[in-house]
């Protein structure tokens, strides 16, 4: 149970009393604070030499390997990497257990940022790929050749199973090994990422050392190079610095990590949306203009209507910055983009929708609150079966710690909330049910310390609540 101060808890009476005379349907239990104890030490990030972030041996050898689906229905991927002692080779050589060996040919960027210059940063798009089958990739051709593997999601269709692996504000500490070991060995296999924003945590260094947005991707190609992590960005990816010369934003990071924007209508790299498997995915960026008639605006308003739930059943969207959010870090702080959008969300009957930012764990009911006009005074979120349910998975584990200051009551909405490093997975079994559940860094790796059987909003729209109804 929450705590609450005797002032709170007249206050939350009221707000009871008066949410029953309003309605019946205003949400009045609220959820679970976890009980659970995490021993408290100082989150840190691994030093430079440790062995993650060891250089690969070799002249030239391709290090930091990542990638991510390259077109919207997953028969491309982008292939990246970067050489640091000279330009070397853009191929990428691929092949599969049926078809011969090829080529494709990608392009090369570097950039500065300060007093930093970074490597040959390679961006190879391979395509027409078959659907469900395993490709083993070379990088590094004429130097120092490197080889891994990915396996191409299912042809996309709505019975379609598929687990994907959700991790949010990773950084690159101690506790962020922990979660990408407690990920990699999770026994509910995930088989793609959704990164939810916040990646290497650099701008936390003097002059926004890029020297960490390398060592961060040594760290993660342990897992990036095999299975491809979808990209949101975070406000750690803006490295806005004018007061070093740096004043274009999101400049590493958009030189790092391409996705695949065009192919979706989208007019910039922080807004798009792929269809994988069962499961249509929006990517929304909380740091780009989302106000009406801005591009953002305008690619979510023609983009919801297109997506067809007889195709891809599961409407997934993932944001940086959560519309809903009990704790006392980042309060508020996607207030604005949620007035902006919330009504399609719920007309459009979104199914869940991911975020980070804020350093914990938290789960809400399936809210909205989408009656509030600025005379009605109507903004209490009611339970709704056409909403989202909104989930907060900044528990990485990045340098900056976590966040264990809650607001007090819990509010009604809020399902479930925890402050714990941790991941999660969204196992899609068909097109009415999903497996949702979210593990703790302290527990063994089948652990799941919160978990959610999800009912599809288009094939199943019953209520799915975890609370006493
Ligand atoms: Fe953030």
């Amino acid at each position: 149970m929450a705590k609450m101060g005797t002032s709170s808890r007249v206050a939350a009476a009221i707000v009871v009393v008066l949410g029953l005379v309003l309605s019946l349907a205003v949400v009045c239990n609220g959820g679970k604070t976890s009980s659970f104890v995490r021993k408290v030490e100082k989150t840190v990030d691994m030093p430079l030499d440790s062995d993650v972030f060891k250089v690969p041996p070799g002249y030239n050898a391709p290090q930091q390997v990542h990638i991510t689906q390259g077109d919207q229905l997953g028969k491309a991927v982008i292939v990246s990497w970067v050489t640091v002692e000279e330009l070397g080779s853009n191929t990428v050589l691929y092949w599969s257990a049926y078809s011969k060996k090829q080529k494709s040919e990608g392009k090369v960027t570097t950039y500065k940022f300060y007093n930093y210059t970074s490597g040959y940063i390679h961006h190879t798009t391979i395509r027409n790929l078959k659907f469900n089958t395993k490709y083993y990739y070379v990088v590094g051709i004429g130097h120092t050749e490197r080889q891994f593997w990915f396996i191409t999601p299912p042809e996309v269709g709505p019975d379609v199973p598929y687990t994907f692996g959700l991790i949010g504000d990773l950084g690159q500490s101690f506790d962020s090994n922990k979660t990408l070991t407690h990920y990699e060995l999770n026994p509910q296999k995930g088989q793609a990422v959704l990164f939810v924003g916040d990646l290497s945590y650099a701008d936390n260094y003097p002059n926004h050392d890029n020297v960490r947005w390398d060592t961060w991707g040594r760290f993660t190609e342990r897992s990036v190079a095999y299975q491809p992590w979808i990209w949101t960005a975070g406000n750690h990816e803006i490295d806005f610095a004018p007061e070093i010369g740096e004043t274009k934003p999101f400049k590493p990071y958009t030189h790092r990590y391409h996705v695949p924007y065009k192919a979706s209508g989208s007019t910039a790299p922080f807004w798009y949306s792929i269809k994988r498997a069962s499961a249509y995915i929006i990517v929304l960026s909380s740091y780009s203009a989302y106000g009406k008639y801005t591009p953002q605006y305008k690619w979510l308003e023609q983009e919801l209507p297109m997506v067809n739930r007889s195709e891809t059943p599961w409407l997934i969207v993932l944001m940086h910055s959560p519309w809903y959010n009990s704790y006392n870090y980042h309060y508020m702080e996607g207030e604005t983009m949620r007035v902006m959008y919330e009504p399609w969300f719920v007309q459009y009957k979104v199914d869940v929708v991911f975020a980070g930012h804020v350093h914990a764990y938290e789960r809400s009911e399936r809210i909205s609150n989408v009656a509030y006009n600025i005379v009605n005074g109507i903004c209490i979120p009611v339970k709704d079966q056409s909403a989202p349910v909104y989930i907060t998975i900044g528990d990485g584990g990045n340098l900056e710690g976590l966040a264990t200051n809650m607001t007090e009551p819990q509010p009604a909405y809020s399902a479930y909330r925890e402050a714990s490093f941790g991941h999660a997975t969204f196992d899609i079994k068909n097109r009415t049910h999903a497996y949702y559940g979210w593990h703790r860094n302290q527990d063994g790796y089948a652990v799941t310390a919160d978990s959610m059987w999800f009912f599809n909003r288009y094939y199943h729209p019953v209520d799915d609540s975890t609370s006493a109804q």
